[in-house]
């Protein structure tokens, strides 16, 4: 990923989300500057497994030719180089091992955050992926399962392969989406690792960025629910390593964006309540809180129509005050 990285500024990442950075979601972002490169939802891979074709989908329409790395879940080494391979026969940048997935349905499984357990697994796993994928290899990890005390035999076994870029979530398995970041754990990997070191947690604008770069000292910074919150986030980063954040959207501007995502998003053949749990889906991450209290999320909580939904967002987000009145 070293050549990827920009001469000054991080490399900006979106990051994987499943449910979510889908093809549509990927194009709201790219109306809004978008980032520099794109990970799919993860491939679940397994003995059976064919690529899914809607994430394949989102590889083939990429919205604006910006590099994509697809990601690939899973512990069987025949399966994930099978996938590895078929995958490469598409336009990709590279191949993503997730190894950070809570989820208890796939830790017990021992995939994703479940093979923190396991190093040697991991061990098989990376030299037989590395072999298999001849593009950039990347590994996006947690610091640990149980503790951010396992995260340094981590990072020796991920220092023994030539991977080509490693993303550092900064939380231990068992800490889900807890509000601490480990910052000092971001900072060891960034130090230790011969590859690009990319910083993932709670990046929301360029004040945090700024801070987790400096905290950190990575090449890159990896966006998750910043950017469903603030798809200007890509932009301010940019402008704020130019000298000057000069995007300040306003409550008007996060009324369109959700318009956008509707327009993007929508599907003729999915019933309106669909649509609608789709939308509440977005804005369960970007109303809590807005505005220093949870007023619009709870308005928005029982709607059951489009009408209602956006007579919500109408409601809350007529002012043109600036969204992010500290930026
Ligand atoms: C709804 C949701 C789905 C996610 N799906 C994936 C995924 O498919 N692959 C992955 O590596 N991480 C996944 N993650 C984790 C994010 O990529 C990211 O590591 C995490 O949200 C922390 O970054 P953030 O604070 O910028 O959101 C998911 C997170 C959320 C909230």
């Amino acid at each position: 990923m070293r050549d990827l990285l920009p001469s000054n500024r991080p490399l900006l990442i979106l990051a994987p989300m499943q449910d979510i950075t889908d093809l549509p979601f990927w194009r709201v972002m790219s109306r809004y500057g978008g980032p520099d490169v794109y990970y799919t939802e993860y491939f679940r891979v397994h003995r059976d497994s064919t690529p899914e074709k809607h994430i394949l989908r989102s590889i083939d329409e990429n919205p604006d030719g910006k590099p994509v790395v697809a990601q690939m879940i899973g512990q069987d080494l025949e399966a994930l180089r099978r996938t590895a391979l078929q995958l490469q026969k598409r336009k990709i940048a590279g191949i993503d091992l997730n190894l950070g997935c809570p989820a208890p349905i796939v830790c017990r499984k021992e995939a994703g955050g479940g093979l923190l357990r396991n190093l040697p697994k991991i061990d098989d796993i990376l030299r037989v992926v590395r072999e298999a994928v001849h593009l950039r290899f990347t590994v996006k990890t947690r610091i640990g399962f149980d503790s951010p005390d396992e995260f340094p035999a981590l990072l020796d076994l991920f220092r023994r392969h030539p991977i080509d870029a490693l993303t550092v979530h900064g939380r231990t398995v068992r800490e889900m989406y807890k509000p601490t970041v480990h910052y000092d754990a971001i900072a060891r990997a960034a130090r230790l690792m011969p590859c690009p070191v990319f910083a993932n947690g709670n990046v929301a604008d360029a004040e945090s960025g700024r801070r987790t770069v400096e905290l950190t000292g990575t090449s890159g910074l990896m966006i998750g629910r910043g950017a469903i919150r603030n798809p200007w986030v890509f932009t301010q980063i940019r402008e704020a390593w130019a000298g000057e954040v000069t995007t300040r959207p306003t409550l008007v501007d996060l009324r369109n964006y959700i318009e956008h995502l509707y327009e993007e998003t929508r599907n003729p053949v999915v019933r309106e309540g669909g649509q609608v749990g789709k939308m509440k889906k977005y804005l369960g991450y970007l109303a809590p809180g807005l505005g220093g209290n949870d007023n619009f999320w709870n308005d928005l909580k029982p709607v059951l129509t489009l009408r209602e939904l956006f007579a919500t967002c109408d409601r809350h987000l007529a002012e043109a005050m600036p969204l992010h009145p500290t930026a």
